[in-house]
């Protein structure tokens, strides 16, 4: 599949890198453009084990690239993953604000039906905001699954890939044959399930291949 990464962090670039080790063709999108510019580099800001080798491998194999157009990235994109900030605000309730941006660009930028997934960490009932937003936003087809992140410092590449659980809220019935650690439920309820690792049951509709260049602009 076409994915992209929306904010490129620590969990964004794990994210990226690992689902490009599975054969996917990751975009890793962010507004940090020193951070994109040092990637482009292979100079990571993460030191968790096992990353740098799996961005380089995949990097020269052109199935990983990073960018700072977020909209020609989310375009191209079958499925889309926010993996932006969201720190705690002077109130103690996570600030929405950056999600809330990178959402506004994602909705104006999709084409055909695209799977909009919120990995960063939200508050209950968050992606159902999101997905009025999105849908006050474009007439383009799409779902919004919630698949909330627990990867632990210095074991985040190992948690990606040997997941003791995986939390999948999304609006359309858990596939037949997903298995353990999966556990497929409503955005809502995956919200208060904060362990996860990747892994979605797809979503009904075909998504027609997307004619796009392989390497994305800088
Ligand atoms: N770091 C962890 O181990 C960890 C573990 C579990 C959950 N989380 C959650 O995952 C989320 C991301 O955490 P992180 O540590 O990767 O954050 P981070 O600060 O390392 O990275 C976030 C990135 O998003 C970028 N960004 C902000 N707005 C953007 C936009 N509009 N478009 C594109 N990029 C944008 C920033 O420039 C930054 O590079 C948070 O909600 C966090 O709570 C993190």
């Amino acid at each position: 599949m076409k994915l992209s990464i929306i904010g490129t962090g620590n969990v964004g670039l794990v994210t990226g890198a690992c689902f490009s080790a599975q054969g996917h063709e990751v975009r890793c999108a962010d507004i940090d453009t020193d951070k994109i510019d040092r990637l482009q580099r292979l100079e990571l800001h993460s030191e968790e084990p096992g990353l740098a080798d799996l961005v380089a491998r995949n990097v020269e194999a052109g199935r990983l690239t990073f960018t700072t157009d977020t909209p020609a990235a989310v375009a191209c994109s079958e499925a889309v993953f926010l993996c932006v900030e969201t720190p705690q605000g002077e109130d103690g309730k996570p600030d929405l604000e950056q999600i809330l941006a990178a959402t506004q660009t994602v909705a104006e930028s999709i084409e055909g039906f695209t799977l909009i997934v919120v990995k960063s960490t939200v508050p209950v009932g968050t992606t159902e905001t999101l997905r009025r937003l999105i849908s006050s936003s474009t007439g383009e087809p799409f779902t919004i699954a919630c698949n909330p992140e627990f990867l632990k410092a210095g074991s985040a590449v190992r948690d990606f890939r040997q997941p003791d659980r995986v939390v999948a809220g999304c609006p359309w019935r858990a596939s037949a044959n997903s298995s353990e650690p999966t556990r497929a439920t409503s955005p809502a309820a995956s919200g208060w399930i904060r362990e996860s690792a990747p892994g979605l049951s797809p979503p009904p509709p075909a998504t027609a291949a997307r004619a796009c260049p392989r390497t994305s602009a800088p």
